[in-house]
């Protein structure tokens, strides 16, 4: 089998992309990391990145005064150099545009802190216990212009606790993305899961906390 070369792009901390390393380390993985890029060039993952031997590079989005196809061209220069068919948003918080979005049309994953179509956006976990739901997790899709949405490859869920802190909860959710991030991307590559339309067949991979 062919490996895919992932890109992964983070904003921040990088857990999730720590996952994604610790996963793609392994060569039965059906993708390597090919490249780990920031929009900003003080997040904490791009250290951990090379750490782990991963190029990793910034392109810093302020440079580009919100000329987001700019910005997005920039990128997308990186992605090419480094030879990227795959690309992970792992905590990328900058909204794409619906042409960068296009092309890369199912070769583009994202994780997400809720069940979507539940709490698209941020302080997803504040506004699930606002909500006062029983249920939360994460959710792996396919990237689709509207922010947040496309199809699912996989969901995690877990119990919410009676009177559970918003900090709490967020970090029993994140130990659920980082089984369900590499879970759902390896299922996806091997073909286990496929895009029709707008679901994914034979059904989502479903994990529980
Ligand atoms: C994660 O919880 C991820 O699901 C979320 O940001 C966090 C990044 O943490 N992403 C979004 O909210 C995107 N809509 P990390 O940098 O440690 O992976």
């Amino acid at each position: 089998m062919t490996r895919r070369r992932a890109a992964i792009l983070i904003s921040g901390r990088g857990s999730n992309m720590a996952a994604l390393l610790a996963a793609m380390a392994d060569p039965a993985f059906p993708a390597e990391a090919a490249l780990v890029l920031s929009n900003d060039p003080a997040a904490n993952g791009l250290e951990t990145a090379r750490a782990a031997g991963v190029p990793a590079e910034a392109v810093d989005h302020r440079a580009f005064r919100g000329d987001r196809p700019a910005f997005e061209a920039a990128m997308g220069e990186r992605l090419a150099a480094h030879g990227a068919d795959l690309v992970c948003l792992a905590g990328f918080m900058r909204l794409l545009t619906p042409g960068f979005v296009a092309s890369w049309r199912d070769r583009m994953v994202n994780i997400h802190p809720s069940l979507l179509p539940a709490f698209p956006g941020l302080r997803t976990h504040e506004r699930a216990l606002e909500a006062g739901v029983a249920f939360h997790g994460c959710t792996v899709h396919l990237v689709r212009p509207e922010m947040d949405s496309g199809p699912i490859l996989g969901q995690a869920m877990l119990g919410v606790k009676p009177g559970e802190a918003p900090d709490d909860l967020a970090a029993r959710v994140l130990a659920l993305e980082h089984r369900l991030y590499p879970a759902a991307l390896s299922a996806f590559l091997r073909g286990e899961l496929r895009p029709e339309g707008e679901r994914i067949l034979p059904g989502p991979l479903a994990l529980a906390g």
